[in-house]
């Protein structure tokens, strides 16, 4: 498989700012749009590999550049922080153990924060396992320890019902999200890993070498490990319960039939590119805005940007995925979506503390 990897995964303590780990997350595997993808289902089942998204303003951030993401939030220790920031060389030894232990994970729901589990309340509650799978991360079979993901879940969201049918957004401490959908996160075989089995303190992910705790989403089954379909978010600090149009409002094309073009190309935008990219500044920003303040329609000829979309290393060197599979309809659909949302553009500062 050919992983793309990651460009410079930046973290380097406890003072990490979004505007540095912004490139961090923006190489991937090229998509494959069109084979695997449930036609119509829309909510992004597979990879949302963003950056630093802006969701400060939506869910608070506590961080520190006003643009930020709650990367480095509160809900990410500083031992886990510097704990990463050791990545260069699989660190072992006491206080790599102490930084495990301290690790923990937020729950909320629409915003709100349910509660915050540590490691040791996840264990205590959940035997944890040993999953021996193959990680597209390292191209090679690796063994954590780990607790089963719809434990964990159960655990967080005890009371709360119908879980499996709710939409999810996992986030790392870096603001990297990744939405799921509930039957996705109850799949058999989804477990958040907290101990690399093999080296202590983790051994370094990608070519940034970047340290996975304090929690790492992985897969156990064979057939779970195309990280489109099942992503494999790390550093993860976050799990909500949201839904896509509530984390995401201002890249809804709203006021258009559900079959048409611009809603087609929503459902592929949403899929596999929100996460690195911003429509009226909400998504990722590995790559740039493309509405505000001029649509990328506005400024390129739609069949460069359709070329583009299809194939971007015929046009220039960047961490933009080629997307081969997509078809003239695929591609008709996206630009259909941007020209949608150039008659919807919002481009003020976000409100704070939904
Ligand atoms: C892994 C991150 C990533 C994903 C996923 C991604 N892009 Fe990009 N995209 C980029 C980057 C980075 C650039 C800027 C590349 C450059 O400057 O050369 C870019 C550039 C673009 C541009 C050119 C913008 C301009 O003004 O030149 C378009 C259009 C675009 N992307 C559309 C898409 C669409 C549509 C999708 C989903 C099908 C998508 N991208 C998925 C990272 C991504």
């Amino acid at each position: 498989m050919n992983l793309l990897p990651w460009p410079a995964q930046i973290g380097s303590g406890s003072d990490i700012s979004c505007a540095k780990l912004y490139p961090g997350r923006g190489g991937r595997q090229a998509s494959r749009a069109g084979g695997d993808r449930a036609p119509g289902t829309g909510y992004p089942e597979r990879v949302t590999r963003g950056s630093c998204v802006l969701f400060l303003a939506l869910w608070g951030c506590g961080s520190q550049a006003p643009e930020c993401p709650p990367c480095a939030s509160a809900s990410v220790s500083a031992a886990s922080v510097s704990a990463s920031a050791k990545s260069a060389a699989p660190a072992s030894g006491p206080s790599t153990a102490d930084a495990t232990q301290a690790a923990e994970l937020t729950f909320r729901k629409e915003g709100e924060r349910v509660v915050t589990l540590t490691l040791s309340d996840l264990t205590k509650a959940i035997p944890a396992e040993t999953v021996k799978q193959l990680d597209p991360y390292y191209n090679k079979e690796k063994s954590y320890r780990a607790v089963p993901l719809a434990a964990v879940i159960e655990l967080a969201f005890k009371g709360e019902k119908d879980l499996p049918q709710k939409e999810y957004v996992l986030r790392a401490k870096d603001g990297y999200t990744v939405p799921l959908r509930g039957s996705k996160v109850f799949e058999k075989g989804a477990f958040i890993a907290f101990q690399d089995v093999e080296v202590p303190g983790w051994e370094p992910i990608g070519q940034q070498r970047a340290n996975p705790a304090p929690f790492y989403l992985v897969w156990a089954g064979k057939d779970q490990t195309d990280l489109e379909t099942h992503p494999r978010p790390y550093q993860l600090a976050a799990i909500e319960i949201a839904r896509f149009e509530d984390v995401f409002p201002r890249t809804v094309p709203k006021g258009l039939a559900a079959d048409s073009p611009a809603q087609k190309g929503f459902a592929l935008f949403r899929e596999q590119c929100i996460h690195c990219h911003a429509i009226n500044r909400e998504g990722g920003r590995v790559g740039p805005e493309l509405n505000v303040p001029q649509s990328v329609v506005e400024y390129r000829p739609v069949d460069q940007i359709k070329a583009y979309i299809k194939d971007p290393l015929t046009f220039r060197y960047s961490t933009m995925p080629a997307h081969p599979s997509f078809t003239d309809a695929d591609l008709d659909a996206i630009v259909a979506y941007f020209t949608a949302m150039k008659d919807r553009k919002q481009d003020d500062a976000k409100t704070s503390g939904k």
